[in-house]
């Protein structure tokens, strides 16, 4: 008998599966857990009011993404080996995502190949790119998610300095990449991160030269300032996922929730705007988008279902939270995303 709702259900299920060390690669963050909690509570501050009697005309959740017409706004952020969570993996993933008329963005650190997954997800999903230490190793590696027909290429940036969160299991590996990248040794006094790490993080110019590669749309992930906002804008590129990557990277930012309105601003509808970090209901969906973003993702909550019930599992979580953002719709009398936005929200 589940007498929890369901996330938090399929949290304690995943939990209970999955082995100590991989729960806890699961739902860290980058300190002792305050990050995630904040993103969360970020959302749960902001509240509604309801607004009974108002008759809603034709309401749908639909968007229109690029080329793309979504179903409704509720994305799978990347989640690197997925296989640690499931024998499905990816796949189970990607297949899920498709029943529920979905988009995922696949991981660079993928367990499965960018190829196969696309492919049995039997739609065209957007691949998220991580830096390859030069140019030269990531164009091999944003050729290889092109040629697999990926519709959106996102550039995750906020996670220059890598640190291995995880002991993988033999037979788990980030099968799309290349052997790493040689780090130069270092000299006595040297710094292993500006030393070493950050001689092969990219910069803005690798951002411009990334621009010039990609003829499909080209989104930037993890940024919180509004500058860099207006950077991106500049630079042509498509859209930003604000994000502070599920509090993994940097300890101690804001909340999304409180930097949405300065990012939406900064870009005056120049590019899309989606946004991660501590969404967990539909209604945090509603809010995110009655803060102006164009879309959502979630990344630990399908986990938890994909760690619980494999595919199944993913697909009841992004249909769980699009029948909460429907409700949520009904009971504050909002027809559409559009309308969304003109929502006002209290504290
Ligand atoms: C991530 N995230 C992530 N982001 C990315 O760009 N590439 C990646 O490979 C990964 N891998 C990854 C693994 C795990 C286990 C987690 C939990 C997260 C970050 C992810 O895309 C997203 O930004 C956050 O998960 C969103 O926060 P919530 O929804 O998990 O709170």
């Amino acid at each position: 008998m589940q007498a929890l709702p369901l996330l938090p259900y399929l949290a304690q299920q995943a939990q209970a599966k999955l082995p100590v060390d991989i729960w806890h690669y699961l739902q860290s963050d980058a300190g002792c857990g305050a990050q995630l909690q904040s993103n969360e509570a970020g959302w749960q501050i902001k509240k509604l009011i309801p607004r009974p009697l108002t008759a809603l005309h034709h309401p749908n959740t639909q968007c229109t993404m690029f080329a793309e017409q979504w179903a409704h706004p509720i994305m799978l952020a990347p989640v690197a080996y997925q296989r640690l969570f499931h024998a499905d993996g990816e796949i189970g993933t990607a297949v899920a995502c498709n029943a529920q008329q979905g988009q995922m963005m696949v991981s660079s650190l993928a367990s499965q190949s960018v190829n196969e997954i696309v492919k049995q997800a039997q739609q065209p999903l957007w691949f998220q790119l991580y830096w390859q230490g030069d140019r030269a190793r990531t164009e091999v590696l944003l050729r290889k998610a092109l040629a697999a027909g990926v519709s959106a290429i996102v550039f995750t940036v906020d996670a220059p300095v890598k640190q291995a969160l995880i002991d993988l299991p033999k037979g788990i590996s980030a099968v799309n990449l290349a052997q790493p990248l040689a780090m130069q040794a270092l000299q006595a006094g040297q710094s292993q991160v500006f030393d070493g790490w950050m001689t092969q993080a990219p910069t803005w110019e690798d951002v411009a030269w990334l621009r010039q590669q990609v003829t499909i749309p080209l989104l930037i992930k993890g940024l919180m300032h509004e500058d860099d906002a207006r950077r991106v804008v500049a630079l042509g590129c498509d859209g930003i996922v604000v994000s502070n990557h599920g509090g993994r990277v940097l300890d101690g930012t804001p909340t999304v929730a409180a930097v949405l309105p300065e990012m939406v601003a900064a870009v005056a509808g120049q590019c899309k705007i989606l946004v991660d970090s501590g969404i967990r209901s539909g209604q945090d969906v509603f809010k995110a988008l009655a803060m102006g973003a164009d879309a959502v993702c979630i990344g630990r909550p399908y986990v938890w279902g994909l760690a619980a019930e494999g595919a199944m599992g993913v697909a009841k979580v992004i249909r769980t939270l699009r029948d909460e953002l429907e409700m949520t719709m009904a009971l504050t009398g909002v027809s559409s995303l559009a309308e969304m936005r003109q929502v006002k929200l209290y504290v």
